[in-house]
């Protein structure tokens, strides 16, 4: 399933990172923003748990997300703003980290690093704020499914219908939530009108 979010807030936000003045402190600012958006749409169905709360009246159990449950995990460096997003809505979460690089000439991912926790039996939300070719994204759903999660949940920025394909074919059972599915690709598989190198955008390396 892909959702891709139609709130005119949503649009008006990426339009502001398409915009080449916006500098990197309101870029990852942004993508924080546009990330809270999607945890919201992506947890909607997510089951409530009681949690025993200490209130002014004294104790109680309320409803609360089952966070120890989720674990959200990025593919850095441009995935660590939605990251510290998601970990700024949901404190309690874990989170786990993969690092990729992208080939220039290949466009193939390499996996250098992997630092995620027990995935058994939990619900991932996979944050990464680019999804090209897909390359990446498919490699860390592997990567993850042989970990024996229960649930896998993509959550992205900025898309191509390529990318989004090659997901819904290989992995049927991943979720897709994303801000703004662009035009395509272009010959050297940036997405088409896009942002540029979101990674570069949020780190001043470009
Ligand atoms: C970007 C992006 C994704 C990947 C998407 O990372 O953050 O991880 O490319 O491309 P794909 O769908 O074609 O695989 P990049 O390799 O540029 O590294 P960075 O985050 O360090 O900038």
């Amino acid at each position: 399933m892909v959702y891709e979010l139609k709130n005119p807030v949503t649009k008006t936000l990426i339009t502001n990172l398409r915009d080449q003045r916006t500098d990197a402190i309101r870029f990852r600012h942004t993508i924080a923003e546009l990330t809270k958006q999607l945890v919201y749409e992506a947890l909607k169905e997510f089951p409530l748990v009681e949690k025993k709360v200490t209130t002014w009246q004294g104790e109680n159990s309320f409803t609360s997300l089952d966070e120890k449950n989720i674990i959200v995990t990025t593919v850095l460096r441009a995935g660590m703003p939605m990251l510290d997003s998601v970990m700024e809505l949901l404190p309690n979460v874990t989170a786990g980290f993969l690092a990729m690089k992208r080939d220039e000439v290949t466009h193939k991912s390499k996996l250098y690093y992997d630092r995620l926790p027990d995935c058994k039996g939990k619900t991932i939300l996979l944050v990464d704020p680019m999804l090209a070719t897909g390359g990446s994204m498919n490699d860390a759903i592997e990567l993850i499914k042989s970990r024996e999660p229960k649930r896998i949940i993509a959550l992205n920025i900025i898309g191509s219908p390529e990318g989004i394909e090659l997901i819904q074919s290989t992995h049927k059972d991943v979720d897709i939530y994303i801000t703004q599915i662009d035009e395509g690709l272009s010959a050297d598989k940036f997405i088409m009108p896009g942002l540029g190198d979101a990674g570069d955008r949020a780190y001043n390396t470009l």
